[in-house]
């Protein structure tokens, strides 16, 4: 049976550059794997406040999240670090205090830029996240990704062999990482 991975895209711009990564991503990614996105444009601003009564769309993300058997993050990298809109998706799905839905899951972060950086400062400050948030990260292979419209098609198609098969790598790895983290946890496992 197909393991269920909930991805995140870290932008909210119509014409994302980190949505056509997901679109490729998602192409190039072992069978084993079924994607579905993990939707963070409605959600307001995370507030304490809420925390006795969660709004239809943060309790429609922690049930996503919690019904994942893994989580993809293909996020930019606003300001050297993590977008507002993405780093508030993960405080909802952290809180209520005790109720942290990303607790043990395995998560992969990937994500482009127009530059050379290829959001290398945002994973960083992602891995500190998610290492408080006590979720498996996918540590090797890293990928950061310089986009280059010419190769990356609309459509999810990878013009260059290089780039496809280096994506292609960090998805198997990422599958792989997946299955040992789901096997490790399994009842019955020593
Ligand atoms: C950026 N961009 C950017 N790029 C980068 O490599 N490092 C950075 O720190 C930033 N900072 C930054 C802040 C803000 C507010 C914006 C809007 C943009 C440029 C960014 O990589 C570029 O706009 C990408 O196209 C964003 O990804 P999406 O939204 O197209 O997926």
């Amino acid at each position: 049976m197909a393991h269920q991975i909930g991805y995140f895209v870290g932008s909210l711009a119509s014409n994302s550059i980190n949505r056509t990564l997901s679109k490729a991503l998602i192409k190039l990614a072992s069978d084993e794997l079924e994607f579905t996105e993990i939707p963070i444009k409605d959600l307001p601003l995370y507030s304490p406040d809420y925390d006795a009564d969660f709004p239809a769309p943060a309790r429609a993300l922690k049930e996503a999240i919690e019904a994942s058997d893994g989580i993809l993050f293909i996020s930019p990298e606003y300001n050297r670090s993590v977008p507002g809109a993405l780093k508030n998706a993960i405080d909802w799905g952290s809180r209520p205090w005790g109720t942290n839905s990303f607790a043990r899951k395995p998560t992969g972060i990937i994500g482009a830029s127009p530059g050379g950086i290829g959001t290398a400062v945002m994973q960083s400050s992602m891995r500190s996240v998610l290492s408080f948030l006590d979720a498996p990260q996918l540590n090797a292979p890293e990928a950061y990704v310089r986009f280059d419209p010419e190769v990356f098609g609309e459509d999810g198609e990878v013009h260059n062999e290089g780039t496809r098969e280096f994506l292609r790598h960090y998805m198997d790895e990422y599958c792989a990482f997946v299955q040992r983290v789901l096997a490790a946890t399994a009842p019955g496992h020593i």
